[in-house]
């Protein structure tokens, strides 16, 4: 990790690639056909991403980044000093970095799936931030991920930090387990700071997932060339195109691929038909209402502490603690 690397620990646990096929053979044989969003985060994917969060359309990254500018500071001292942050899926690590310069935590573990992007902005925030701890944890999130606990020992109150709306990546069922999963390795009295989109005019919805330069419909199709490449498949991105639309009922956007042809596609020895028109689901981006995502974070055992929004009520960074 460059000149940074006495200061990082790094810990390594990739999903193996035949639990990677697994999960695709098994997206792909459902009824409607789909593809986590985590295979967005190739290399490219997490360019792409990247450039995502500078398009116009997309207004969740500034404003996220306007409340922290604003607020980093009243939640440090919410947080409390000496703890162990720890951040999911770290993706613009300007974020994270006015929260750590306002915290400074014990020790700061970054936990996400893709290698590169985890190793850059660790790298990124040891040098800006000369000193701290950190613990790079390459693992896949939206499974258990057990803590590196020998990393953790001198450092107090443990603090899940999820920022960016990705928790909107999950179902509220989901969203609702992976922090009850979380809750006991949290510990009495730990907490967790999350970004949280909110609902909105669809317009502003749908525009967001739908960009003038198609850097959105190319980070959809880009998850098939990264299947192509990590699994051997025969996906032809070409006989796709993005579809992304905001379901009113569910509250959220989803995102599709369409088959824009019938055709077949092979992926480790399997074949699987796809019908003209046929969609393969590849992301949903659940919005919700504030008291909305208090209610879920109530349903996995925290307790709702405060809420921070930008003036225009798009989106919202909540603090909850697990009781004492
Ligand atoms: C990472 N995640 C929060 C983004 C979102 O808005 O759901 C991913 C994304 N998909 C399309 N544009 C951005």
């Amino acid at each position: 990790m460059g000149n940074s690397s006495a200061r990082i620990i790094f810990h390594d646990l990739p999903p193996p690639r035949q639990s990677m096929l697994d999960e695709v053979l098994a997206g792909l044989a459902r009824p409607q056909k789909e593809i986590a969003p985590k295979f967005f985060y190739d290399a490219r994917g997490c360019g792409l991403f990247e450039a995502i969060c500078d398009l116009a359309e997309y207004y969740p990254t500034r404003t996220e980044l306007a409340i922290m500018r604003l607020h980093a500071h009243a939640m440090a001292g919410l947080l409390g000093p000496d703890c162990a942050l720890i951040e999911i899926g770290c993706g613009n690590s300007e974020k994270t970095r006015l929260l750590l310069d306002a915290l400074r935590p014990a020790v700061f573990v970054a936990i996400d799936i893709a290698r590169e992007q985890l190793e850059a902005s660790c790298s990124a925030l040891a040098q800006s931030l000369p000193g701290m701890a950190i613990v790079a944890l390459r693992a896949d999130f939206a499974q258990p991920v057990a803590l590196p606990l020998d990393e953790l020992q001198h450092s107090g109150r443990r603090i899940l930090y999820f920022p960016g709306s990705t928790i909107g990546n999950f179902t509220p069922a989901e969203a609702r387990a992976f922090l009850a999963r979380w809750a006991p390795q949290l510990g009495a009295g730990g907490g967790a700071l999350i970004g949280v989109d909110l609902k909105k005019d669809h317009a502003l919805l749908n525009a967001a997932y739908n960009d003038a330069r198609g850097v959105t419909a190319e980070f959809n199709l880009n998850v098939l060339r990264h299947l192509n490449r990590a699994l051997g498949a025969d996906f032809d991105p070409a006989a796709f195109r993005h579809h992304a639309f905001y379901n009113a009922e569910l509250g959220r956007i989803e995102m599709h691929l369409v088959s824009l042809r019938p055709q077949r596609v092979t992926i480790g020895g399997h074949v699987f038909e796809l019908r003209a028109g046929e969609t393969i689901h590849t992301e949903n981006s659940c919005k919700y209402g504030r008291a909305e995502f208090e209610d879920l974070g109530r349903a996995a055992g925290f307790e709702p502490v405060q809420c921070w929004t930008d003036d225009r009520g798009l989106f919202s960074v909540h603090y909850f603690t697990l009781p004492q």
